[in-house]
């Protein structure tokens, strides 16, 4: 299954991104530097109403948003694992305990450490796709 979009349809993507993600909470998000990662992510935070949607979590490998759902507060960890090193630096940074919260975690650069995510994770794989253009591609289940 796959979208192209500009950044026009970022919201619909996102949306569409949600109903593919439920009822499961871990998304790894594949693709090179610049394919638009981290705006997908806000795109999605935007979506559920985050108010404070920061900058891309480049220094501080987890960040932490919030939305209100059901009456209930619920949290989404935006991590990125570009500058870990393998597993054990993932797992050590506390980033295996964050993917096994409960919460929701979005994660750039999984490739770093493929082996710490559970299974019910949804890895999408984004690409350029000509002027202003990506693809994003579910994987199959
Ligand atoms: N269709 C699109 N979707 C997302 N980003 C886009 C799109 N077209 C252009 N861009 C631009 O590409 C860049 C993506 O940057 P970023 O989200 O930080 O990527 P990454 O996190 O994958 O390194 C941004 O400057 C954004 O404005
Ligand atoms: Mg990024």
């Amino acid at each position: 299954m796959q979208k192209i979009y500009n950044k026009t349809e970022l919201a619909e993507v996102a949306e569409w991104l949600w109903k593919h993600l439920y009822p499961n909470k871990i998304l790894a998000l594949h693709g090179e530097m610049g394919t638009g990662k981290t705006t997908l992510v806000h795109a999605l935070c935007n979506n559920m109403g985050v108010k404070d949607t920061v900058g891309s979590p480049t220094f501080s490998i987890i960040n932490e948003y919030s939305f209100q759902a059901d009456g209930k507060e619920q949290n989404i960890y935006h991590i990125d694992l570009y500058r870990l090193k393998d597993e054990e630096e993932a797992l050590r940074t506390g980033v295996g305990d964050t993917l096994y919260s409960g919460s929701y975690c979005f994660v750039e650069w999984p490739e770093v450490a493929p082996e710490i995510f559970p299974d019910n994770t949804l890895h999408v794989f984004i690409t350029l796709a000509g002027d202003e253009k990506r693809k994003i591609e579910i994987e199959r289940k």
